[in-house]
């Protein structure tokens, strides 16, 4: 049987977050619903995930004396990583040493971190159907395997997300640019880089796989759409065949069973008929699965939230859904959001907005979500929504 302590107690059950942006504070909401003590880390102060939190710490989380420290000192059940920049290294050690149990293992945080560990791991050890790929770390080995694979092709730093850093390389004249980009995003020491072969897809899904203790469930398929490498709007149940659907689950449970642990997983995987390609995990909740919020019963967030205490989930789908992402729009401090009277009136809508301390052009400061009659009805709804929101600046 599962137990549950008094948060600030000596019975608490406590739950560290290491980022604390708009997917962990869904989490910590979650969690502080079940009275379960959180502490949230981040590199700034005011994150999002620390706003709802019992307490915070602003440290350097690629730094593993000051996550070691920061573990010793709180003594969490469970450390949650939020993000990839992490030094994951350490989060091995402290598992190894029994100190905390690490969301969902520290050998998965430190797998998918690097697009070149997950890479393998599905490709080679585990057959997955992928993308053509190879690495390099300079720019003539890039542009050597470019040309073996065959353009056009997309180019990413191995550490590195959100799109930052990507190219998409249509010829050979522009591989060079392509490896200067990755240079000036690239995250961490290395300088690497992945390249793939670009899949001429149908559409592209996530599929939600929480890993419980009762075994492995997926939500209905997300459908999505990005935009340099980052999300835009997505929905949810994205339409597929039996077949693909077989096949996606099919390799979601291969790759999360791999990774092991509990939790929520976000496997991105390509779809063209009855074809499916694995492009990567994310060993967490995804952005794209913010759309939930609307669709679930639990959404993904809860599921986490269960799913890491041990608890029983229930991935079904409720209703069609949508959501729309707001960008800042804005470089400036304190922002002021408006309109949103107006876009709460648009029916089966609802907003999360994150409480970023600071805007930028295209941080991404909140969300709308909406359900519908089906998906085509709820995409406009949640897009009517974001569009009716202006984020500007503070002019007291
Ligand atoms: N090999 C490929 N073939 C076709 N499309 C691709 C390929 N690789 C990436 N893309 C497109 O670029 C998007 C972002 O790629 P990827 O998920 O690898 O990057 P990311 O930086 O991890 O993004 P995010 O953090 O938003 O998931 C994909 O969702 C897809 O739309
Ligand atoms: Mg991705």
């Amino acid at each position: 049987m599962t137990t549950l302590g008094t948060p600030l107690s000596p019975s608490a059950t406590k739950v560290m977050f290491l980022g604390a942006g708009e997917l962990g504070k869904e989490v910590v909401i979650e969690l502080q619903r079940l009275g379960v003590e959180v502490i949230a880390c981040d590199r700034y102060a005011d994150a999002p995930g620390m706003q709802v939190a019992h307490r915070s710490h602003v440290i350097d989380m690629t730094d593993a004396r000051a996550i070691r420290a920061l573990v010793e000192l709180e003594r969490p059940d469970l450390i949650v990583p939020e993000i990839e920049a992490i030094a994951t290294e350490e989060l091995g050690r402290i598992e190894a040493d029994g100190l905390a149990t690490v969301i969902p293992t520290a050998r998965a945080t430190q797998l998918t971190m690097d697009r070149e560990g997950i890479r393998c791991l599905a490709a080679d050890e585990l057959g997955l159907r992928t993308s053509p790929f190879a690495f390099a770390s300079d720019g003539e080995t890039l542009a050597r395997e470019a040309e073996h694979i065959g353009y056009p092709v997309f180019v990413k730093p191995v550490m590195s997300s959100s799109g930052k850093g990507q190219s998409f390389v249509k010829s050979a004249d522009d591989i060079q640019k392509a490896w200067e980009h990755a240079l000036s995003a690239g995250r961490g020491r290395q300088v690497r880089v992945i390249v793939e072969g670009a899949v001429d897809f149908d559409y592209e899904i996530t599929l939600l796989t929480v890993r419980h203790a009762g075994g492995t469930d997926f939500c209905a398929p997300i459908g999505h759409r990005q935009e340099n490498g980052d999300y835009v709007e997505s929905w949810q149940p994205q339409p597929m065949s039996a077949a693909a659907l077989q096949a996606a689950q099919e390799m979601a449970r291969k790759v999360t069973d791999a990774l092991g642990g509990r939790g929520v997983f976000g496997v991105e995987l390509f779809v063209k008929g009855d074809e499916v390609w694995f492009s990567e995990v994310s060993p967490r909740p995804h952005d794209t699965g913010l759309v939930t919020l609307s669709t679930q019963d639990q959404s993904e967030f809860a599921l986490h939230a269960r799913a890491i205490l041990g608890l029983p989930v229930d991935t079904s789908l409720l209703r069609p859904g949508a959501s729309a992402v707001i960008y800042g729009g804005v470089n400036a401090e304190g922002v002021v959001f408006s309109g949103i009277d107006v876009a709460l009136e648009v029916p089966g809508s609802q907003l999360r907005l994150f409480g970023k301390p600071v805007s930028y052009d295209k941080r991404r400061m909140g969300v709308s979500v909406a359900y519908g009659a089906d998906i085509e009805e709820s995409r406009m709804r949640a897009n009517r929504c974001a569009s009716a929101i202006k984020v500007s600046e503070f002019t007291g």
